[in-house]
């Protein structure tokens, strides 16, 4: 049984309940976080706060917890789990109030936070890659929110997979912006090796915490990597395509739309940047 925390309390998962009229319930107004966790510490978890607090800040809703608080609550909950690799997910909705659009006057946040254990990709799906579809982005215009509110990404998602896929890449005005629950690169062939690209961050998109890894990784170790905008008919020509997320990590995307990309296999920079981002990580495992 997994035990959670629930406004200061940490209790079994069973035992924690929320009023009716919370408007995370009612209105799903909330926004939230996940942590990756690896051997026992949270990963990236100033940056995660960070944009914890952004979220917080554009949807008015005000921040429980200072940082100090935050990173404690955290952590009780992490041992309370046991010390091995987990999601982390933190959320924070606006709180009980009558059924009204307008913001309470003076709201009670409800903090709720659960850690399960990570499931990274197997070696199989490394080795073969994933299949993605494009589809056009139903999202509001202010995606760089992690709000709890994820209809749209729901639906996204659940069209690749009744099309047997397992992400879908979004399409906005003509553009690849980022995935239904992922970020976005691609490497395209150019002389004299190819370049990484990535939408740059916007309101189309959510700031990832892995794809600043990913571009601080390729910055250290001399991937050239760029920052532009990604024309949805350019996606044709790409050698490789990945999708980047917390639970995720790295994922390469080797059929787009029924069509290998590149080869139809992971490819060469895909290879360096994992290999990349685990070194990375068992540092971290290892303390
Ligand atoms: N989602 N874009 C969207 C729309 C996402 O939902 C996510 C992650 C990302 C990647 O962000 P990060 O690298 O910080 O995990 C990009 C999480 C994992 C989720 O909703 O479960």
């Amino acid at each position: 049984m997994s035990i959670v925390h629930l406004n200061g309390q940490n209790l079994p998962a069973e035992k924690a309940c929320v009023p009716v009229l919370d408007r995370g319930f009612i209105f799903g107004d909330g926004v939230y976080e996940m942590i990756p966790v690896f051997g026992g510490r949270p990963f990236r978890l100033t940056e995660h706060l960070q944009r914890l607090e952004n979220s917080l800040d554009e949807v008015r809703i005000p921040n429980p917890h200072t940082r100090e608080k935050w990173a404690a609550l955290i952590q009780t909950l992490i041992d309370e789990n046991g010390d091995g690799d987990q999601s982390l997910y933190l959320q924070v909705t606006r709180g009980p109030a009558a059924r009204d659009h307008a913001l309470p006057e003076n709201p009670a946040p409800t903090v709720f936070a659960m850690s399960n254990p990570l499931h990274p990709a197997t070696t199989e799906t490394l080795a073969q890659g994933i299949k993605a579809i494009t589809l056009d982005d139903i999202r509001w215009a202010r995606c760089h929110i992690k709000a709890i509110s994820l209809l749209p990404n729901i639906l996204l998602r659940q069209t690749a997979l009744d099309a047997g896929a397992a992400e879908a890449i979004l399409i906005r005005d003509g553009y690849a912006t980022e995935g239904a629950a992922s970020n976005l690169f691609v490497v395209f062939d150019e002389k004299p090796a190819g370049v990484l690209i990535t939408p740059p961050k916007g309101p189309r998109l959510l700031p990832g915490i892995t794809r600043d890894v990913i571009l601080e990784l390729a910055e250290a170790h001399g991937i050239d990597h760029r920052e532009a905008d990604i024309r949805h008919e350019d996606l044709a020509r790409a050698s490789e395509i990945w999708v980047t997320s917390s639970t995720k990590e790295i994922l390469p995307v080797t059929t787009l739309d029924g069509e290998p990309v590149g080869d139809g296999k992971p490819g060469p920079v895909f290879r360096r940047m994992y290999a990349l981002y685990q070194a990375n990580k068992a540092r971290l495992q290892a303390g």
